[in-house]
């Protein structure tokens, strides 16, 4: 807690601000920090689910959640919120963010939010123990770990300014620019910043001078402090308080700004909300002297500023306080980079043998890998190793649905094309493009829909009403030729496989009682093999610890339809070949397979 920030700080950014985003990647990069400083965005708009952004001359992809809460749940080490938000949205954002909790500082940068709210909001903080730095503010710089946004400018300037590592001063400012301004200035007359705060401008700040210089007497970083104050308000006297109490003992050079004020007649009100004096001793000329009464070290003139500044370091560095610091080794930038236009997380083919998701492909093709198809789909589809009984489940799915006979929907159309004189890969797809809600492709619709039943605790006959209502039958129900008395052996295999080698089956044990009434109503209405996949995957799922979430991803995208498609495929290509070895003649479907019902078309 002595330090503000570390090189491990990361933080989540409200509001989808790109340039800002980027300017701390570049820092990042630059600095040479491991992760980046930014680890997911918060987009309440947003569709995306990422955002691409610089890391040198590469690129990387930052997580973009819907609410902070998400975002807090999907990266719990991030502890600061660089809260975005516009004047309207800033107070509920920081409100949200202080009920979820866990951050550690909270920076807000919008000016103006209602002084009654700033006040309750920054009173919440104080409460729970948590930096709110601003409103109203560009932030803060931990120099060499962490910086806030656009604090410091461009990274020509952060250099110059001396702002890529840490150096031996505790600044604090209310100003961003004047912020900027000084760090040029301590760089040009000592050796730079240790940690850097600009507390803002609007009258209501969260965190004030006293919480900064407190926390920096603290950090053995810090050596000497600058605090650059305005006119207005009277928080410099806590800290000649601090120094007269011994609470703080390190060197302190200050300023007030706003000493022009007594020429005019009437009050000033300079450009932040809160740099007006309301009182003589608000003045910046009375905390000016006050501050070097108690020992502060106070220039003449602002001008005297920057030889206060180097007096102060080099009678530090005489005294042996301040060491000479290395100047570490820096990235650079690239002076030209190229955004890609794809992106692919599943394999590679750059080094010297491609891999599936990170596994070279000869560590699972080969038969002495002991790896089977199973688990080429794990990698593949899943990007994850998953344990025995799930590759071999997947595997014996694939096995199960590979084929049905020549006479199902899919297997005659392959057939029809291929006999039509279309190659393989023709006939294929179209057997493939046959996949539907009602022919093989009910399986995402059965896990969907039988998992919101489950999750929804509906009993079978509300789960019968509700389809109704849908007016669709129910996905994963119902066979043309399978039945109570003439079952699908196929589902058997799946479901013993599931009663052996699953740690639980709840899903699936809720379908049972729903095939209970829908065959007690039609004996053909069973859980036919499309319903046992899907069903059964929720279950391998939930058992392999994906969240809710994540598997109503899969199903939505058409993950599950994908396992039959896979399957299918081997048995269409059988299909597709058997009619070339056969040399089939072109099919044509006789007139007395069809009814013809033609009227002769009225004239209108
Ligand atoms: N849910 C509720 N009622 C159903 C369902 C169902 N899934 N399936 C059939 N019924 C009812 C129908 O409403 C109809 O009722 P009615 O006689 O009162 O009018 C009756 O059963 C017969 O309907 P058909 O559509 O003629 O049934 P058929 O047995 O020919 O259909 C089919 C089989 C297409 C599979 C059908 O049951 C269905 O659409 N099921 C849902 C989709 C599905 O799971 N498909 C995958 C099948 S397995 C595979 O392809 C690999
Ligand atoms: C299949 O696997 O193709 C079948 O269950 C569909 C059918 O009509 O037999």
């Amino acid at each position: 807690m002595n330090r503000l920030f570390t090189k491990d700080t990361q933080a989540i950014f409200w509001n989808n601000n790109k340039t800002a985003i980027q300017r701390m990647l570049d820092y990042d990069y630059v600095i040479k920090r491991e992760t980046p400083s930014v680890a997911a965005i918060v987009a309440p708009t947003s569709s995306n689910k990422f955002e691409k952004f610089f890391w040198g001359g590469d690129e990387i992809m930052v997580p973009v959640y819907r609410s902070t809460k998400e975002a807090k749940e999907a990266q719990p080490q991030a502890d600061v919120l660089l809260n975005f938000g516009s004047f309207r949205t800033a107070y509920n954002v920081t409100m949200d963010a202080l009920d979820i909790g866990g951050f550690k500082t909270i920076m807000i940068t919008a000016e103006g939010i209602p002084e009654r709210l700033a006040r309750k909001m920054n009173t919440r903080a104080r409460e729970l123990g948590v930096t709110i730095i601003g409103p109203a503010t560009v932030g803060a710089i931990s120099p060499g770990a962490f910086k806030i946004a656009n604090i410091g400018g461009t990274i020509e300037n952060i250099i110059n300014s001396k702002l890529h590592r840490a150096g031996s001063c505790g600044l604090v400012t209310r100003s961003g620019g004047l912020f900027n301004e000084l760090s040029n200035i301590i760089a040009i007359n000592a050796d730079g910043i240790a940690e850097g705060v600009a507390i803002g401008g609007d009258r209501f700040v969260g965190s004030v001078f006293i919480d900064h210089l407190l926390r920096m007497e603290k950090n053995p970083d810090v050596k000497y402090m600058i605090l650059l104050g305005e006119v207005g308000g009277a928080e410099e006297y806590k800290i000649i308080e601090a120094v007269k109490s011994g609470k703080i003992t390190k060197p302190i050079i200050a300023w007030c700004i706003g000493t022009i004020a007594k020429h005019y007649s009437s009050g000033v009100q300079f450009g932040h909300a809160g740099a007006s004096a309301n009182a003589e001793r608000e003045t910046a000329e009375a905390k000016n002297n006050a501050m070097r009464e108690a020992g502060i070290y106070v220039p003449a003139t602002f001008n005297d500023l920057p030889a206060e500044i180097n007096a102060v370091y080099t009678k530090l560095k005489a005294e042996g306080v301040i060491q000479d610091i290395p100047e570490p080794e820096i990235n650079k930038l690239p002076a030209y980079r190229r955004a890609r236009q794809f992106i692919c997380t599943i394999s590679d083919d750059r080094g010297e043998e491609a891999t599936y998701a990170g596994f070279p492909i000869s560590s699972v093709a080969l038969p002495s890998t002991g790896k089977t198809i199973g688990d080429v789909v794990s990698l593949l589809w899943f990007k994850k190793v998953y344990p025995r009984w799930a590759v071999d489940f997947i595997e014996t799915v694939i096995k199960t649905v590979a084929d049905h006979g020549p006479a199902v929907s899919g297997a005659h159309n392959a057939k029809v094309t291929a006999r039509a004189g279309k190659s393989v890969v023709e006939s294929l797809v179209t057997g493939l493009l046959t996949i539907g809600p009602r022919f093989g492709g009910a399986i995402d619709g059965a896990a969907k829909y039988f998992k919101y039943a489950n999750d929804n605790e509906m009993s079978p006959s509300e789960f019968l009403k509700y389809m109704k209502k849908q007016g669709i039958p129910i996905p994963g129900i119902g066979h043309r030729i399978k039945s109570l008395k003439n079952p699908d052996l196929r589902v058997k295999g799946l479901m013993d496989f599931a009663a052996e080698n699953f740690p639980a089956t709840p899903l699936l044990d809720y379908a049972r009682t729903v095939e209970a009434l829908t065959t007690s109503k039609k004996e053909n209405l069973i859980l036919n093999v499309d319903g046992t996949i899907g069903i059964l995957m929720v279950d391998m799922w939930r058992a392999l610890g994906y969240s809710e979430e994540e598997i109503d991803e899969f199903i939505a995208s058409g993950t599950l339809n994908a396992f039959f498609i896979l399957g299918r495929t081997i048995g269409f290509i059988g299909h597709v070949l058997d009619e070339k070895r056969l040399a089939m003649p072109m099919y044509r479907t006789p007139w007395d397979d069809i009814l013809y019902d033609v009227q002769k078309a009225e004239e209108i």
